[in-house]
């Protein structure tokens, strides 16, 4: 018996990559597809790239109930949108994993000064679970609602909480350089995204304060117990998928920092730690649900760490899965790619 799975805001890049994904694994099944200005279409009319027996599911209104005998539900819509959709599965008794930003904040303060909005729901923030899941495992398993991280967050609090904890790195001073392929913005359109605008070209956005510096500074200090203090740059470049973290980083004694991350992770299947001195790239975690690290050690105060995801895998709907397989209690690793793509 598998378990009836919803996927609501399935046409997005995160959803479609979910459907991919939930229709490989061994205990799940596509059960409900949502969409919003797609509903009413089947999936294969708006998602080309599925095979026959997906591409004939019709895409549901969100107004449509949804099954008695579906279990788990993903939430892939915009921030916002998502709040109700989320509130509505809970009353029905259904489990939740919520890919936008709407429950990872732990007030309504904090999500309003990020995202410039009242939050609907606040009386929710105490049942989510923030889903960072090298982190949380425990937590999962045990909740209704999981706040999946977002993209640049997860490529940072990865090799940033240990460092934290080890106790050398300043707090006070951690200057952090990201970029993202332009499927982190979303599939819907934008003239900012069009391939002209785009194609070769280089930019930083999201200036004074981006939204997932909140996000990061919570959670940093949440896993770590140390106040931080995080300057956050984003950058989008013309590639379709992929993120890339430079966090700059000072302290002391950093010949032990390597050992942090390595002796943290050892045992992780979806994080690896690479030699010291070797850095990683996009390309060699395309499509796995990976984030590697690296390190790359200046002198005994200063250090610059690296690390790679595919922002709709490890960053996006790769950990969504990852905690529905730790909220069923099944192997994390259950229907994700370890490897990438490659070339
Ligand atoms: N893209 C990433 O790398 C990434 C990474 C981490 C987290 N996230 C988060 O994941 C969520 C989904 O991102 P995405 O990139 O997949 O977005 P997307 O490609 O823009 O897809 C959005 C989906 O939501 C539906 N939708 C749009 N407006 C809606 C509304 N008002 N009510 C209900 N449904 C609506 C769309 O349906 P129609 O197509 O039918 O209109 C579509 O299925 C966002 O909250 C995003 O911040 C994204």
């Amino acid at each position: 018996m598998k378990i009836n799975v919803a996927i609501l805001g399935a046409t997005g890049y995160t959803g479609s990559e979910l459907i991919r994904l939930i229709d490989g694994h061994p205990h799940f099944s596509l059960s409900h597809l949502g969409a919003h200005s797609q509903a009413g279409k089947t999936a294969g009319e708006v998602l080309p790239g599925l095979a026959a027996h997906v591409a004939r599911m019709p895409l549901h209104a969100s107004d449509t109930v949804i099954d008695e005998s579906v279990e788990l539900i993903f939430t892939a819509l915009p921030h916002g949108a998502a709040a109700e959709s989320v509130k509505q599965a809970l009353d029905a008794g259904k489990r939740v994993v919520d890919l936008s930003a709407d429950f990872r904040h732990k007030t309504s303060e904090v999500y309003q000064d990020a995202y410039q909005q009242t939050h609907p729901y606040p009386q929710l923030f105490e049942q989510a679970v923030y889903g960072l899941s090298e982190w949380a495992a425990d937590d999962i398993a045990k909740s209704n609602l999981i706040a999946n991280p977002g993209c640049y967050p997860t490529s940072v609090l990865l090799p940033l909480i240990p460092l934290l904890q080890s106790g050398f790195i300043d707090t006070d001073r951690i200057i952090i350089d990201s970029k993202s392929g332009t499927s982190g913005a979303g599939r819907s359109a934008k003239t900012n995204l069009l391939y002209c605008e785009i194609n070769e070209g280089l930019a930083a956005y999201g200036l004074p304060r981006h939204r997932h510096a909140w996000e990061m500074e919570e959670w940093a200090e949440a896993f770590s117990s140390k106040a931080v203090n995080i300057r956050f740059v984003p950058h989008i470049i013309p590639m379709t998928r992929g993120m890339l973290s430079t966090l700059h980083l000072t302290g002391s004694n950093t010949d032990q920092w390597w050992s942090a991350l390595e002796n943290t992770y050892r045992h992780k299947p979806f994080v690896r730690i690479l030699a010291e001195g070797q850095l990683p790239s996009t390309k060699q975690v395309a499509g796995s649900n990976r984030c590697d690290i690296g390190i790359s050690i200046l002198d005994e105060q200063n250090a610059v760490v690296v690390s790679c995801i595919d922002n709709l895998l490890k960053g996006a709907s790769g950990q969504a899965l990852q905690n529905a397989n730790l909220m069923f209690n099944f192997n994390e690793t259950l229907g994700l790619p370890c490897h990438a793509q490659w070339p």
